[in-house]
């Protein structure tokens, strides 16, 4: 008989073990689950909070294959991995989710393309290209299709002089520069009984110089037609990629006021961190309880909310100083995460911070406030 995530012995693992898989323990420790995590850093963000902490690399078919055959359900927290060991698990009769197919095809950003194209999402128009990009495909977007992450392997292109930081030596994606009003997410779960579950609209907003999430606010300010056109996105995406665990789907408000897809994420995400204080299921819960097939929770949001992510300040690397935390924890609706990360690069993510409050307005003021004196130095 299959095992119940409550019988003794059974247990999860996890490829990763950064803030995602960090805050996910977090969860799982409430229903009582044995997580063991695959990490290649000894010091990595879950080292010290894992029931088990193998040291490897995730890549590494041998490794992926050894540290899963072991587990009952494996899961990920970051796409880069060896797929072709998950399809092996898979074969062996080890529940992989989300399933080895669905972490191939978001791998690669021109598959992710294809897969819009031919099921009908609306997502900006693009090109696959093994060629240098030149002054005549100007002004373009140009994104690796493998490897990329938090803004790296992405780079827009506007005018000529642009044309150096371009990608030259590997197969990306042009994309067409879209003229961006917001930039929204919607996450969404499914189960393998097939439920699907989203979190409500939120909205993001970027640090330009890095391509980097710098707040999220929950709710999105967009009208109920946007509103229910993210969220039928984003259903319709689960439902096609027929995906059993987490799914975060990045999308564009036009400023002529369409709805896009960017890019979809496999995992538990930045722009469902305010979940956790902010909603009735955080994100990391409802992931669990999707890739064990329990129903899903509720996602209503409890009071609108702000994340702030917390990024190591410019020019600035080693041993981590975190200031303005008394102030930042004197403040009423106010919660800090760290993640563990001993020492900071300039723009590496420490932690972040959710601020609530009952007026969405009055949570920006106060975010964008302690912004100014939440500073992570060395
Ligand atoms: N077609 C586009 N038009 C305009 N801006 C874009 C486009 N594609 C990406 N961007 C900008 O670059 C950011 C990072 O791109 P994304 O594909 O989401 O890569 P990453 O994997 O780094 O998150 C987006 O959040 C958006 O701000
Ligand atoms: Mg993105």
């Amino acid at each position: 008989m299959e095992k119940k995530f409550f019988d003794k012995g059974f247990k999860l693992g996890i490829l990763g073990g950064g803030q995602l898989g960090r805050m996910f323990i977090q969860e799982a420790i409430n229903y009582n689950i044995h997580v063991s995590i695959l990490d290649p850093a000894s010091n990595a963000p879950c080292a010290d909070s894992a029931h088990d902490f193998v040291i490897g690399d995730f890549n590494d078919f041998d490794t992926v294959l050894n540290f899963g055959r072991n587990m009952d359900v494996v899961t990920i927290e970051i796409e880069h991995v060896n797929v072709t060991a998950l399809y092996e698990l898979e074969r062996l009769g080890v529940k992989v989710f989300p399933q080895p197919k669905v972490i191939e095809l978001i791998q690669d950003k021109g598959l992710q393309k294809e897969f819009y194209q031919t099921n009908n999402i609306a997502s900006s128009s693009y090109q696959l290209i093994d060629r240098e990009v030149t002054a005549d495909d100007l002004p373009i977007v140009q994104k690796l299709r493998k490897g990329g992450y938090d803004g790296r392997g992405v780079v827009v292109l506007k005018e000529e002089n642009d044309l150096a930081s371009s990608f030259k030596n590997a197969p990306t994606v042009l994309e067409k520069l879209v003229d961006i009003q917001k930039e929204i997410s919607v996450i969404v779960a499914r189960n393998e009984a097939g439920e699907i579950k989203t979190f409500p609209t939120v909205e993001l907003e970027f640090n330009s110089e890095v391509n980097l999430v710098e707040f999220i606010f929950s709710p999105a300010s967009v009208s109920e037609k946007v509103e229910s056109e993210a969220q039928g996105l984003a259903k319709a995406i689960a439902d096609k990629l027929d995906i059993v665990g987490l799914l975060a789907v990045e999308m564009f408000l036009t400023k002529t006021g369409k709805v896009l897809v960017n890019e979809i994420a496999p995992r538990t995400h930045n722009s469902g961190h305010q979940s956790i204080e902010g909603n009735i299921t955080s994100q990391f819960e409802q992931h669990l309880r999707s890739i064990i097939n329990l129903p899903l929770g509720d996602t209503s949001i409890t009071q609108p909310s702000v994340m702030v992510n917390l990024l190591g300040e410019p020019n600035m690397s080693g041993s981590v100083i975190y200031e303005g935390i008394e102030e930042l924890l004197a403040t009423p609706g106010a919660y800090l995460h760290l993640y563990g990360k001993s020492s900071t690069k300039p723009f590496r993510k420490m932690g972040h911070f959710t601020v609530l409050n009952p007026q969405l307005n009055e949570a920006k003021i106060v975010a964008r406030r302690l912004k100014n004196v939440v500073k992570v130095v060395a």
